[in-house]
């Protein structure tokens, strides 16, 4: 399997973000997650200019197959992994651990001693894998729809191997 490359996000980028976004809920979180809750969820990018505000809050990567982006993930603060979501044609192929492998190193290198998130009940074994530890239980209310989260947190490695960047 190619290997996904890696780019910094940049404005042009935020409806591809978004269909992505839309898709990924749509298909991947369906055992976790009920039709109102999804659409709720999606309905988070139905606003393209806050959309791309959200994207430009953090740091936002982009990961790419044979050039077509197929997921992206934001640091926000070099603390929080913010944004996570993969294409589900892309999916299960490594694109997600890339994507947090890179904004792990990067936030170590920033001197960051952990980095928490607010994973999706589909993500969390996917985090956990990563040695990600649960730490809370959260409800929260998107567009009229609760859906639950769990807010977990690594440690990160000291300073892990991208000196100079
Ligand atoms: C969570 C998500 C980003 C994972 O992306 P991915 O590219 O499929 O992940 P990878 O292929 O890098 O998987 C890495 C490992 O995690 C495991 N994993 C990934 N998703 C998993 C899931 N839903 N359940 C169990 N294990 C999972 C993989 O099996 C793999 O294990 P391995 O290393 O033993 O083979 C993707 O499923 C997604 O976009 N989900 C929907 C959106 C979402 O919930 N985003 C998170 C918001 S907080």
């Amino acid at each position: 399997m190619t290997a996904p490359a890696l780019r910094p996000y940049l404005p042009a980028d935020a409806a591809a973000l978004a269909e992505i976004f839309r898709i990924s809920i749509d298909e991947l979180t369906q055992e976790d997650y009920g039709e109102a809750q999804r659409e709720a969820w999606i309905s988070i990018a139905d606003d393209p200019a806050a959309f791309a505000t959200r994207l430009g809050k953090g740091l936002t990567i982009i990961a790419s197959l044979d050039g077509e982006p197929v997921g992206f993930a934001s640091l926000v603060g070099n603390e929080e992994l913010d944004l996570l979501y993969v294409t589900p044609d892309a999916a299960g192929q490594g694109v997600g651990s890339t994507l947090v492998d890179a904004l792990e190193r990067l936030a170590s290198a920033r001197g960051s001693k952990a980095l928490m998130t607010n994973a999706s009940d589909t993500a969390r074994p996917f985090f956990e894998k990563r040695g990600y530890i649960a730490q809370s239980r959260n409800t929260v209310l998107i567009n009229g729809e609760w859906l639950a989260n769990t807010s977990m947190t690594k440690t990160l490695a000291a300073n892990a191997n991208v000196k100079g960047s």
